[in-house]
């Protein structure tokens, strides 16, 4: 029986390794994690994430070949392949901060490996990492290694949230780079012939280990450039009349540009996106490469743009002050059908608001008062750390109000602010919401849910990010 053993119960080695222990029944599969919190909650009947489909999964195989444990050291011993996938945040201090990958996590699961290892194994590089971190890591574990053997492999990861079941039974592709040498090579088909299980040959693609790590930020780095691309256009689209989303059918319908990832939004989020990038300048400046570095700057800095864009246009539309209204900010998630607040633009876009003094009161069907005060409370590049290092939520913050209802959230209000799209804020009783607004109502769309033609009818002021002004917004100050 092959023994898998993942270090990191999170975002991706939960789900990852759930599927894989579905669909391998003779591979007997151990995820750890240091934070106990987190392996309790695996080993009860509320998992520590939401996504769909998982519980099914869990439930299916926990107990038989799919255990979670605490006992990290043990089942590392154990294992015939180990994959680590922990934590890698933006370093927040001393050289490359703010864009350089802190690899503290890493490193001490690599001695780790090493000093409880008494067999020969294959380490496999599952989380995002900087290119050649292979390679560091393949130091550490020869030169501490006693005579066994280490084999390092690069699996990167492309699932999404909130579809990441389906995303790990049907892959575009299986990512697998290891070093050309015979050793390498077998440990390539060990690691193939896992998700050959289930996934077809000709989707599992082998490549060296620097293919394999770039091919990984690269991925994201193209997805979070379209994404900059059309919200570009958005602004465009506003100033000219045009319709974003007219724009990205007739855009998407040319095979060579395609249909998906064009959707306008109030900006990108996610723990991947800007992390990913961010590392990838700081490789590109650390290579001597300044131009291509400011490539890829650029993506971040229009979906900053796109954040503040946001702000400023609803602060403007509302007499150029919030201070004092009412505001309610319907969901917080970064995108829909996750809990997952890691870089969501509505951070970015309450903070805004809140340095106008607006009163926020806030609901996402998914996401906890406490998440929320936390990560409102919280500093640029904090999140990815250990949540005892993270601020405690402000108790008195009388500014935000985090309600389990959108219609208690929108009630007396004076704006709306839809951040994440939800399905139910499309379904809303718009009547019904703009009778219990103060008037005039306002909607801020940003996401595109809504039928802005049937709002207006009602008698909102509605902006939907790249949609052609409201009468009224127009004869507002221009928004930066
Ligand atoms: C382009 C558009 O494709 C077409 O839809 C529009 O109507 C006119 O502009 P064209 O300029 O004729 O057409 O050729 P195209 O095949 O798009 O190539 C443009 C340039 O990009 C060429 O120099 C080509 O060599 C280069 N290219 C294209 C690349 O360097 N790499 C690629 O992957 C594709
Ligand atoms: C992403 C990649 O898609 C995945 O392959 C990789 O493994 C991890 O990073 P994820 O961050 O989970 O996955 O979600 P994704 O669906 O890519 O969305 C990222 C952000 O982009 C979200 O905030 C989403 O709302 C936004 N987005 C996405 C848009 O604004 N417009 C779009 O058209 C698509
Ligand atoms: P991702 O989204 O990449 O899955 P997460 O932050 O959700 O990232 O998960 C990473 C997990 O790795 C966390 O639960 C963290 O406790 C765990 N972790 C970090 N370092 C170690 C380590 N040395 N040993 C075991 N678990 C670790």
């Amino acid at each position: 029986m092959v023994k898998i053993c993942c270090i990191g119960a999170g975002y991706v080695g939960g789900p990852t390794m759930a599927v894989i222990a579905l669909k391998c029944p003779e591979v007997e599969v151990v995820v750890v994690d240091i934070a106990a919190p987190r392996i309790n909650a695996w080993n009860s009947d509320h998992l520590p994430i939401y996504e769909p489909g998982l519980d099914d999964v869990v439930k299916q195989c926990r107990g038989k070949n799919l255990f979670f444990s605490t006992d990290v050291e043990k089942h590392v011993a154990e294992a015939d392949i180990v994959f680590v996938s922990v934590n890698t945040p933006t370093k927040t201090q001393g050289l490359g901060a703010g864009k350089a990958a802190d690899l503290t996590y890493w490193e001490s699961a690599a001695r780790m490996i090493a000093d409880v290892s008494k067999t020969d194994k294959i380490v496999v590089e599952k989380s995002t990492v900087p290119v050649k971190t292979a390679e560091a890591i393949e130091r550490i574990l020869t030169h501490n290694r006693k005579g066994i053997n280490f084999t390092i492999l690069s699996n990167p990861e492309f699932l999404a949230e909130g579809t990441a079941i389906a995303d790990l039974f049907k892959p575009d592709r299986v990512l697998i780079g290891g070093r050309e040498t015979p050793e390498g090579q077998k440990a390539i088909h060990a690691l193939r012939d896992v998700y050959a299980h289930w996934v077809p040959l000709d989707r599992i693609l082998c490549t060296n280990l620097w293919s394999a790590e770039l091919s990984k930020l690269a991925a994201n780095a193209f997805l979070a450039q379209r994404i900059s691309s059309v919200n570009a256009m958005s602004a465009l689209c506003e100033a000219t009349g045009a319709d974003v989303s007219q724009v990205s059918h007739s855009i998407g319908t040319d095979s060579r540009i395609g249909p998906k990832f064009l959707n306008a939004s109030v900006g990108f989020g996610g723990s991947c996106f800007q992390k990913d990038i961010l590392n990838l300048v700081y490789i590109c400046e650390c290579n001597g490469l300044p131009e291509v570095a400011n490539y890829w700057k650029q993506v971040i800095k229009v979906n900053d743009y796109q954040k503040n864009r946001f702000v400023n246009r609803v602060v403007s539309s509302m007499f150029n002050t919030v201070s004092g209204k009412k505001i309610a900010v319907l969901g917080f998630a970064f995108k829909k059908d996750t809990g997952d607040t890691r870089e969501t633009p509505a951070i970015d876009v309450c903070k805004g608001l809140l340095g106008d003094k607006a009163k926020l009161s806030i609901y996402d069907p998914q996401v906890s008062e406490d998440q929320i005060m936390r990560d409102l409370a919280m500093k640029k590049f904090d999140w990815d750390h250990p949540a005892h290092l993270q601020p405690l939520s402000p108790t008195s913050n009388k500014q935000v109000s985090v309600v389990w209802d959108a219609y208690e959230a929108i009630k007396d209000a004076h704006g709306i602010c839809i951040m994440t799209e939800w399905d139910e804020f499309k379904n809303l009783d718009y009547q019904k919401v703009h009778d219990s607004m103060q008037k005039p109502a306002f909607v801020f769309d940003g996401r595109n849910v809504v039928d802005v033609n049937k709002l207006r009818e009602i008698g909102f002021i509605v902006y939907s990010i790249g949609k052609p002004l409201d009468s009224w917004l127009k004869d507002m100050p221009a928004v930066a």
